[in-house]
C-alpha cells in the first residue's frame, strides 16, 4: 500500500463459473533478480514480462539508486548496468515498502561494499527479522551503522574495503538468505559457498550463471546443496523473458477448484520445481489440473495450465515439501475450507515471519467465517466444508472484515474464499494486493468473480 493512502475494503460474492484465459504477471523472484542483475552486470539487459508490482518497482528505484540506467521501451524494460564492483553510493535511504525480497537482495548486493546504504520499508517489512541476512554479512566484514532493536528495518549497512569470502550454512530454508551471501560474494575475492540443506528456489543461481558468473552447484545424496560462487568476475547484460508467475496463478486455480462448473486456462505458468509444491498438493486432493505443453523458456521449465472445478479431499502436506510452496499456505488453506475432511500442512513455522504472522492471519480469517481449524506453533490443520455451506459473513453483522495486515497474500486468499463461500466474505483493506498482482481484481472480474 502506498505509505499514507486508506484502507480500502472489499467483498468477494459467490457467482456464477469462472471461464475463460487469463495472462498471469510475471514471476516476482525472477523479477526482482532481473533488476538486480541487470544493473550490476556490465552492458545491456532487455527484460520482458517484468512484473510492474510494487514490490519490483522498489528493485528498479534501488537499482537507480546504486547507478543503473534503466528505461522502458515499449513492453520491455532496458537496464544499463554498472558492472560487477561498481556500484556507486547511494545518495539517500533506499525504501523497499513492502518487499521483504527486495529488501534482502540488496542488503547482499550492496551491504558488502565500502560505503553506507540505509534500509528502509513500510511498517510490515519493519517489523520483520533481518538479523537472518546481517549475520553472515558481518562475517564478511559487513558492519552495522544502525538498526532497530532485533535487527528490524530502518538498518544501515557499511562494507569493508575488501570483503572476504565465506562459507555459510543457511540455519532456515531461505532463498533470501542463501542469494544475499551469494549477492555479497560477487564483491568478495574468491570463493564465496553457500550450503543448504532444503533446496529453495534456485534463481538466483540460475540467473548468475546466466549472466556469466562461474558458480558451482553440486547436490549431495541427501539433498543439501553447495554452491560456490566466484568473486568479482564480470556479468555481462542479457536478455531475459519473466515467466508468468505460480504464487500468482496460485489464486485463480483454487477459485477455479471451489467454484462449482468453473472451467479456466493461463498459460506460461513457471513450473520450475522449487516453486510447484501448490500443484502437487491440489492435485494430489483431487483438483483437476491438465498441465499442458511443458516446455522451456529462458533456462525455467513452463506450461499451461486447465483448471476446472473439483471435489476436493484434505491431505497431509508434509513439512519437506514447505520450501516448494512457502507463499502459497494461505491460498491452500481456503482450497482445504472446501475440501472434505482434514487438512494438515506442517512444519510452516516460517509462515510466522512473512509480510504478517500468515499462520496467526489465515487462522483468523477462517474462524471469522465459519471453518474450523486449530492453529499450532509450525502447523495449521483446517476442516473443510464441501460446496462451502454455512462459510463466509467476515464484513456483515457484528464480525469484522478479515484482517489482511498489508499481506497481499491473505488479501487475495480471502477474496478467493468469498467467491465459493455460501455469503460473501469482506477483507479489511485490498490495497496490499498492488505490491505483488496489481491486475488481480480486473483479472478475476473478467473471468467471472463477483468483487464489489
Ligand atoms: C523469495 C523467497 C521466499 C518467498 C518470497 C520470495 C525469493 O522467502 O517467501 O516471497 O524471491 O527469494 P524466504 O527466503 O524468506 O523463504
Amino acid at each position: 500500500m502506498a505509505s499514507g493512502s486508506q484502507p480500502l475494503p472489499m467483498t468477494a460474492s459467490r457467482h456464477g463459473a469462472l471461464a475463460g484465459a487469463a495472462a498471469i504477471p510475471g514471476d516476482k523472484s525472477i523479477s526482482h533478480r532481473s533488476i538486480l542483475f541487470g544493473g550490476i552486470a556490465s552492458g545491456t539487459t532487455r527484460v520482458t514480462g517484468l512484473l510492474e508490482g510494487e514490490d519490483v518497482l522498489n528493485s528498479v528505484k534501488a537499482s537507480r539508486a546504486l547507478g543503473a540506467a534503466i528505461r522502458k521501451e515499449g513492453a520491455s524494460w532496458i537496464i544499463e548496468g554498472t558492472g560487477n564492483g561498481l556500484l556507486l553510493e547511494p545518495g539517500e535511504p533506499i525504501d523497499f515498502g513492502n518487499s521483504g525480497t527486495g529488501c534482502r537482495l540488496y542488503m547482499g548486493l550492496a551491504g558488502a561494499y565500502d560505503f553506507e546504504t540505509t534500509f528502509l520499508g513500510d511498517a510490515s517489512l519493519s517489523k520483520r527479522p533481518m538479523g537472518r541476512v546481517v549475520d553472515p554479512l558481518k562475517l564478511m566484514g559487513v558492519q552495522v551503522l544502525d538498526s532497530r532493536e532485533g535487527c528490524r528495518l530502518p538498518i544501515t549497512l557499511r562494507g569493508p574495503r575488501v570483503a572476504a569470502p565465506v562459507e555459510y550454512a543457511v540455519p532456515v530454508p531461505s532463498a533470501q538468505v542463501k542469494s544475499a551471501v551469494l549477492l555479497a560474494g560477487l564483491n568478495a575475492p574468491g570463493i564465496t559457498t553457500v550450503i543448504e540443506k532444503v533446496m529453495t528456489r534456485d534463481h538466483t543461481e540460475r540467473m548468475l550463471a546466466g549472466f556469466g558468473a562461474h558458480l558451482e552447484v553440486e547436490t549431495a545424496g541427501d539433498g543439501t546443496r553447495t554452491i560456490r560462487l566466484e568473486g568479482q568476475g564480470r556479468l555481462s547484460g542479457t536478455d531475459i523473458q519473466v515467466p508468468a508467475d505460480p504464487s500468482s496463478a496460485a489464486f485463480p486455480i483454487v477459485a477455479a477448484l471451489i467454484v462449482p462448473d468453473s472451467d479456466i486456462t493461463l498459460a506460461n505458468i513457471l513450473m520450475n520445481p522449487a516453486r510447484t509444491g501448490l500443484i502437487t498438493t491440489l492435485i494430489e486432493m483431487g483438483g483437476r489440473i491438465d498441465i499442458l505443453n511443458e516446455r522451456e523458456s529462458g533456462g525455467e521449465a513452463i506450461a499451461d495450465l486447465r483448471v476446472r472445478s473439483s471435489d476436493l479431499k484434505g491431505v497431509s502436506v508434509p513439512g519437506a515439501r514447505a520450501a516448494s510452496m512457502i507463499d502459497e499456505y494461505p491460498v491452500l488453506s481456503v482450497a482445504a475450507a472446501f475440501a472434505e475432511g482434514e487438512t494438515l500442512m506442517e512444519e510452516v513455522g516460517e509462515l510466522r515471519v512473512k509480510e504478517s504472522d500468515r499462520l496467526a492471519a489465515v487462522a483468523a480469517g477462517l474462524k471469522a467465517n465459519g471453518v474450523a481449524c486449530e492453529e499450532g506453533g509450525d502447523w495449521l490443520r483446517v476442516t473443510g466444508t464441501p460446496g462451502g455451506r454455512g462459510l463466509g459473513g467476515a464484513g456483515s453483522g457484528d464480525i469484522p472484515p478479515v484482517a489482511t495486515h498489508l499481506d497481499h497474500r491473505i488479501a487475495m486468499s480471502f477474496l478467493v474464499m468469498g467467491m465459493a463461500s455460501e455469503r460473501p466474505v469482506m477483507i479489511d483493506d485490498v490495497s496490499p494486493i498492488a505490491t505483488s498482482f496489481p491486475q488481480f481484481v480486473p483479472l478475476m472480474r473478467e473471468l467471472g468473480a463477483e468483487l464489489g
